[in-house]
């Protein structure tokens, strides 16, 4: 993995470039970073007198320095209207100034300044963001190209902090952002990576050596036998119709401190997703290597929370297969029982998501944590309700999904909630089996959601689907194009915000509107 080398000082240092960012019309001598003879402005000059350089946003240019500046250029970039601006945008504005140096490429240092004006927390948070945005810009996935393009990453970031600023703050700072940026780039590499490398036993391979590098993560796998002994038939049923035996992988996150509360995240871990016997269209049934996500997203937060040593009790659950057709394949019809218990009748093969989730979720309820997070690619559905921007959330507790949100709009990962009335519920009644795992056409995502809530009992808990989000077809500034890495910085700043609460928070359930007052012959049908 391509790391970067990131210092700070108050010193200006020999590199190839240094960053100054402005607000949009703004004077040159705005955040006062440099003393009134510095070379800087008669650099810097002309691209404000012509108008060339006005701070708008993503506007950027390149000045030449000719030895007049301990760096050899300049460039400013424009970070839009001031009063428009928050955390996330200065970090997309240095992502996308680092991207366009990577066409030059005798650009490999930079120099960023931190400007004064901001107090100590706030200098925190923005070196942090700086730091992610570099790892996430600067990433590429592994090519298997005979030709291998030529890409030259920004090697060192520094960054100029003013004479008033906590050097163990920034320290940390970088210290965070590193973990998270780090964190991302490799949920991204896993999803990137093509279904015949990253199949279930990688994933558990994988788990184990990161745990077996992390004294307070213990893993645990279990096989098929073990699988069906446990009762845990979704995940050896879904996983009947491949050569690749299905496993469970389960971690422990113990802090090496007194935990204030603990969770049970569990990703979903379909590491191809032909649809099995109820198949898939072929078009685009190529991007179905990503119906891992959740998983990687689970095994990758184990380490990160880890490393930012997160006073909270962790649970890591990944239900992982392949769903595939072939002659002792799972079949529509088909009655399997799942670990809590209930019977699911399966009436399409590829709601298998679900099939693997409840087994899982099941299991979790029994570790008695305050509460559950599932993370999946769950539903197509998802994406036609949402599109490709926001996440699509649904809970049967309104406080957390509150601070889930508010996470949501903080990282830029954003969350919409889903309703998740009783009467969804409903649209799963079965004639056979105590549940089936299609609602029908309609409101595919919350039926997928209501199905999954079956299994979560009175846990606060929140399903987050992903299905839209975990894949741009489209190069941004923060990423190439493939796997955006969504879920990293949501989840961990989630669980920060909920160190904040008290422990009520868990107590305080509102009135729930989810309860029906439908019988089960009054909902209505319109088709079957
Ligand atoms: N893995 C898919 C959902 C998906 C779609 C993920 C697009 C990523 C991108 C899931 O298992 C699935 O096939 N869902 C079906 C459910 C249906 C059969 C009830 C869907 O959404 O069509
Ligand atoms: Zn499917
Ligand atoms: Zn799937």
């Amino acid at each position: 993995m391509h790391t970067i080398k990131i210092t700070y000082g108050k010193e200006r240092i020999k590199n190839d470039v240094l960053i100054v960012d402005y607000f949009e019309d703004q004077p040159i001598d705005y955040g006062e970073r440099f003393a009134d003879n510095d070379p800087f402005y008669e650099i810097a000059k002309p691209a404000f007198e012509s108008k060339d350089f006005a701070g708008k946003w993503k506007q950027t240019i390149i000045l030449y320095a000719s030895g007049k500046l301990p760096e050899k250029r300049v460039m400013l970039i424009g970070l839009g209207e001031r009063s428009d601006v928050y955390p996330f945008k200065i970090k997309v504005s240095l992502a996308h100034a680092l991207k366009k140096m990577n066409s030059f490429h005798e650009l490999k240092t930079v120099s960023v300044f931190i400007n004064k004006e901001y107090d100590s927390d706030k200098v925190k948070e923005i070196a942090t963001f700086l730091v992610e945005a570099a790892y996430m810009s600067q990433y590429q996935a592994k090519n298997y190209k005979k030709d291998q393009k030529l890409f030259s990453p920004i090697e060192h970031l520094h960054l100029v902090i003013s004479d008033n600023a906590d050097e163990k703050d920034i320290e940390e700072a970088i210290h965070q952002g590193k973990i998270i940026g780090q964190g991302i780039n490799e949920v991204r590499d896993l999803i990137n990576k093509p279904s015949s490398e990253v199949t279930p036993s990688y994933l558990a391979n994988y788990t184990l050596d990161l745990a077996s590098k992390n004294e307070q993560i213990e893993c645990k796998i279990f096989h098929r036998d073990q699988l069906k002994q446990m009762g845990m038939n979704g995940i050896v049923s879904v996983g009947q119709g491949s050569n690749e035996e299905p496993k469970l992988i389960m971690c422990t996150y113990t802090p090496e401190v007194e935990a204030q509360y603990s969770i049970a995240l569990v990703g979903k871990g379909v590491t191809f997703d032909s649809g099995g016997i109820s198949l898939k269209p072929s078009n685009n049934m190529y991007l179905m290597k990503i119906d891992m996500a959740g998983a990687a997203l689970v095994i990758v937060l184990m380490k990160v929370i880890a490393l930012l040593k997160l006073p909270v009790k962790v649970y890591g659950l990944v239900p992982t297969c392949e769903n595939m057709p072939d002659g002792n394949a799972l079949k529509p019809g088909d009655i399997i029982t799942a670990y809590d218990g209930t019977s699911v009748e399966v009436i399409d093969t590829d709601a298998e998501g679900r099939l693997i989730l409840m087994d899982a979720l099941g299991y979790a309820v029994t570790q008695k944590p305050n509460m559950i997070v599932d993370i999946a690619t769950l539903t197509g559905a998802c994406t036609v309700a949402l599109g490709r921007y926001v996440i699509g959330g649904m809970s049967n507790h309104d406080p957390i999904m509150d601070i889930m949100r508010a996470s949501g709009d903080y990282m830029y990962e954003r969350v919409w909630e889903l309703p998740l009335m009783e009467e969804y519920k409903l649209m799963l009644q079965s004639n056979f089996a105590d549940i089936k795992n299609f609602g029908g056409k309609e409101a595919g995502a919350i039926t997928a959601g209501a199905f999954l809530s079956h299994f979560v009992d009175e846990v606060p808990w929140i399903h987050l689907d992903i299905a839209g989000v975990s894949w741009f077809n489209t190069e941004t500034s923060l990423m190439p194009h493939g796997a955006t890495g969504i879920g990293i910085r949501l989840i961990t700043d989630f669980m920060r915000r909920i160190l904040k609460e008290d422990g009520k928070i868990w107590e305080n359930k509102t009135v729930d509107i989810r309860q029906t007052l439908y019988k089960e012959n009054e909902v209505p049908k319109y088709d079957d």
